[in-house]
């Protein structure tokens, strides 16, 4: 039995839990005064686009998980930049290679599918929605293989803009395989001094010649690492040929891996290789689906101090949510459940 003293801390420590993914959920909808809200945009895209909900990314509803951490780092990198980029008129990028079309809707939540914004929208609206200490990003780069996605990811990325006071020309959607680019000009082109870079694959598409020459340039990195997808390409092909691993891990060093471990440390290595530092965050789906988020940084002399909250606050709260409790949170948001006193 715990102590009255010990059962108030509890009693804090869930309220706080509770408040942090609260804030989190209202940044995924947009639901914070200097911002549009997420269902405003939707109704907005849906006019010029009425098969709308054919194309965005439908996903289960605990992808809203992933999509939390990106927020958060977001607003990290957004205020952590100042340390990172010292010249006061340095621009600042944010890069998403997997772009999608900038919503996503979630499979049904109670009796409907929810709709949040995705990974790019994301980049445009968490700096304003968290405050005036957070600096905006000065150009966004959108990466998207799919035409029908890219074409409403134009028309999403536009209509947030114009709510929140972004010019159209800081903003590129370009309709590519993410492989075929060249990252090194793309910064130049656009001026960037350093960039926040998203890469959110299904499984194997980036290859490593490609996240190599990202990880050489003025960058930050979240990589998901789609460990359930790796595993079971790896898994069929052990005795094989697979060009795609190949490209993935940029050598044949994937077939020595006895288990999923192997594939996660020799990713791992790759990285570090590079001379850079990775957070590796553990984000569940549901049962035992999980993958992990890569955060890659390069140390700075002042020892990045900006990466405590991401170990101390960040890493424990993804680590501990699940699938199932994320989708009772976003039916609480959503109005469907009463109380959520059991969940914490
Ligand atoms: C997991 S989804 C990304 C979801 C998005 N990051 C979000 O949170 O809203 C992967 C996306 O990458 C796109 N894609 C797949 N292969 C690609 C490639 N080689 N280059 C660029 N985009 C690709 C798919 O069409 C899909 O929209």
């Amino acid at each position: 039995m715990y102590s009255r003293k010990h059962n108030k801390g509890r009693g804090r420590k869930r309220k706080d839990d509770f408040t942090w993914w609260q804030h989190r959920i209202e940044i995924l909808k947009g639901h914070r005064d200097s911002v549009p809200s997420v269902e405003e945009i939707y109704d907005a895209a849906s006019k010029r686009h009425p098969k709308i909900d054919n194309v965005i990314q439908a996903m289960k509803p605990w992808a809203g998980i992933k999509l939390a951490l990106l927020s958060y780092y977001i607003g990290v990198y957004s205020t952590a930049i100042k340390s990172l980029v010292k010249l006061e008129d340095s621009k600042i990028c944010y890069i998403d290679t997997f772009a999608g079309s900038g919503l996503v809707l979630t499979s049904k939540v109670g009796n409907k599918k929810v709709v949040l914004y995705g990974s790019p929208s994301l980049g445009m609206i968490v700096p304003k929605a968290e405050g005036k200490s957070f600096r905006m990003m000065d150009k966004f780069i959108f990466i998207e293989e799919n035409w029908e996605k890219s074409l409403i990811l134009k028309t999403v990325s536009s209509l947030i803009a114009e709510k929140i006071g972004i010019s159209e020309e800081s903003i590129q959607v370009i309709n590519k395989d993410m492989n075929l680019i060249d990252y090194k000009s793309l910064m130049r082109k656009h001026k960037c001094d350093h960039a926040l870079v998203f890469v959110d694959p299904y499984c194997c598409e980036p290859k490593w010649s490609v996240i190599s020459q990202i990880l050489d340039l003025p960058t930050d990195v979240l990589i998901n690492f789609m460990i359930s997808e790796v595993r079971r390409q790896w898994g069929s092909s052990k005795s094989k040929e697979n060009a795609a691993l190949d490209e993935y891990f940029g050598s044949r060093e994937w077939r020595s891996a006895k288990n999923e471990r192997d594939l996660i440390d020799l990713y791992e290595r790759n990285i570090s290789s590079k001379g850079r530092i990775v957070y590796k965050i553990k984000v569940h789906g549901q049962g035992l689906f999980y993958y992990y988020i890569m955060l890659v940084t390069r140390r700075t002399s002042g020892g990045n101090p900006w990466l405590e909250p991401i170990e101390k606050r960040l890493k424990p709260r993804i680590e501990k949510m699940s699938g199932n409790v994320f989708k009772r949170l976003i039916s609480i948001f959503e109005g469907d459940i009463a109380t959520l006193d059991k969940y914490f």
